[in-house]
């Protein structure tokens, strides 16, 4: 069977990387969450007490930054292992202030088309399928409401035993929403040629086959 090349993006929270690694475990694909990338990026920036708003500063660090991405999930940024620590707030809020800069947007979209040479390879992001694999046989713009998306955030939040604020985070989401669709670079937009699916009403598993289904038609 061929192997083809898979783009999800969307708006923040909307489950791609839930759908991705699912569609993924079934086609014996390889998984890469492109947004993990710029939050190593902010961490990484977090960390050596620089604001995120210093885009030289920024873009010094990349000369250093190795990330690892394991297959089974686990990220190592230089070494250290950064998986959970990357889901903060602070840090999601500072991936969307990093990634409007052409340095760190370059080093990672480089990065992202080494990794998905060869195809078998599906990618959740902002500009998988206007930017980074432009000729992917099958591109997905996965939506939901805000509500919805906040929603699901809050119980995936509760269910991992970490504080959660349904208000915070809907704040939080609508803000990189506005800030990733009107960066310079490479804004979050669908592709002209991608299927638009809205998961508002949809549940895991119909999202999954919907997918599906159209993988097969391209494979
Ligand atoms: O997907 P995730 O929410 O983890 O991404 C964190 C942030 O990284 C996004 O809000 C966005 O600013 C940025 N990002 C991006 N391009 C991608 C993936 C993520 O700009 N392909």
């Amino acid at each position: 069977m061929k192997k083809i090349s898979i783009a999800i993006d969307g708006p923040a929270a909307a489950g791609k990387s839930t759908i991705a690694k699912m569609v993924a475990k079934k086609l014996n694909y390889t998984y890469i969450d492109t947004g993990a990338m710029y939050r190593c990026v902010a961490y990484a920036t977090l960390k050596q007490g620089l604001a995120f708003e210093d885009e030289k500063a920024v873009s010094d660090l990349l000369k250093n930054m190795q990330i690892e991405m394991k297959p089974e999930g686990t990220i190592y940024l230089n070494g250290e292992d950064v998986t959970s620590s990357i889901r903060q707030n602070e840090v999601s809020m500072g991936a969307s202030i990093v990634s409007k800069y052409q340095a760190v947007r370059e080093f990672l979209v480089e990065k992202q088309r080494e990794m998905a040479q060869g195809g078998g390879v599906i990618l959740d992001g902002r500009d998988i399928g206007t930017v980074v694999l432009k000729d992917a046989e099958l591109k997905i713009y996965q939506i939901a409401s805000i509500e919805c998306r906040a929603l699901r955030r809050h119980k995936e939040n509760l269910e991992r035993g970490m504080a959660s604020d349904l208000e915070a985070i809907k704040k939080e989401i609508a803000m990189r929403d506005e800030q990733d669709m009107n960066r310079q670079i490479s804004p979050l937009k669908k592709a002209d040629d991608a299927i638009e699916i809205d998961t508002s009403e949809m549940s895991l598993e119909e999202v999954v086959s919907r997918v599906m289904e159209l993988v097969e038609s391209k494979i």
